[in-house]
């Protein structure tokens, strides 16, 4: 799937741009994991890879004092998680905007909380746990999931699958490794259930491409990005139990 194609960017926006949540992840997940989050309430958080911003919405509604700040690179991403937080009623205190994680728009010391469901991989966790390092206050705290081998030798298919989707895929240990060389220390970790693929992210996903299909019979970049999410979903029924993803909750070490 060629995402600097327009329309195809347009046809994938169709289907990830509305869904609850644009990867796996639940609310109750979200909340726990901020459970994780040691010290006072934090009065700043940074959201990264808000995507159409279920966990910012979240984070609004639990956190009623702080101030979050949303980014994500897709206009149309931020544009959905600022209507979900004006429909909510929190835009006066928390607002998403179009910007890259990697030098996100804060002050260096400014961040309580730096958070990221399903999007640090497109940095890395060394990479990103390093590049947010000089933003957080002291007692500062990261909390991102990230997808995870939970089998030794899971079978070829769905290795090779994943290693075409994401060569970085890793297991509990080896992402344990990568956050202790990025200089952080895990407070908190715990792997995210099926319910968390299905219930907001796979399921409806699945009406959405529907709708595609039946709104672009014979387009060709349609079929590409229907057939690319069906491939995904097949995946995860036939060998879930071979990979899911993580919340690590970590603060660095020094
Ligand atoms: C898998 S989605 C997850 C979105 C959301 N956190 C959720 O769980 O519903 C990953 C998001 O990260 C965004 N993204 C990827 N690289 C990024 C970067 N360098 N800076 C900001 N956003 C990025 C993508 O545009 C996408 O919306």
């Amino acid at each position: 799937m060629d995402l600097d194609d327009p329309h195809t960017l347009e046809l994938f926006l169709e289907v990830y741009g509305t869904l609850p949540r644009a990867g796996p992840g639940q609310d109750a997940h979200t909340m726990r994991a901020l459970g994780l989050v040691p010290g006072r309430t934090p009065r700043t958080v940074l959201d990264g890879g808000c995507g159409p911003g279920a966990q910012t919405v979240c984070l609004a509604r639990a956190l009623p004092e702080t101030r979050i700040l949303a980014v994500d690179i897709l206009g149309e991403m931020v544009e959905e998680a600022n209507r979900r937080l004006t429909a909510e009623g929190w835009a006066d205190r928390a607002q998403a905007q179009v910007g890259d994680m990697a030098e996100p728009p804060v002050e260096p010391g400014s961040q309580d909380l730096i958070w990221c469901e399903g999007a640090i991989y497109s940095m890395g966790v060394i990479e990103a746990l390093r590049a947010w390092r000089p933003l957080l206050r002291p007692g500062g705290t990261v909390a991102f999931t990230e997808p995870l081998w939970l089998t030794d030798a899971p079978p070829a298919e769905i290795h090779d699958w994943w290693l075409s989707e994401y060569p970085a895929m890793a297991d509990d240990r080896e992402i344990r490794s990568e956050i202790d060389q990025a200089g952080y220390h895990i407070v908190g970790t715990f792997e995210l259930p099926a319910s968390a693929w299905w219930d907001e992210y796979y399921q409806p996903m699945r009406a959405r491409l529907e709708t595609l299909r039946a709104r672009y019979p014979g387009d060709r970049a349609a079929a590409d990005v229907v057939r690319s999410a069906e491939i995904e979903i097949d995946m995860f029924q036939r060998f879930s139990e071979h990979y899911s993803y993580a919340f690590y909750v970590v603060q660095p070490s020094d």
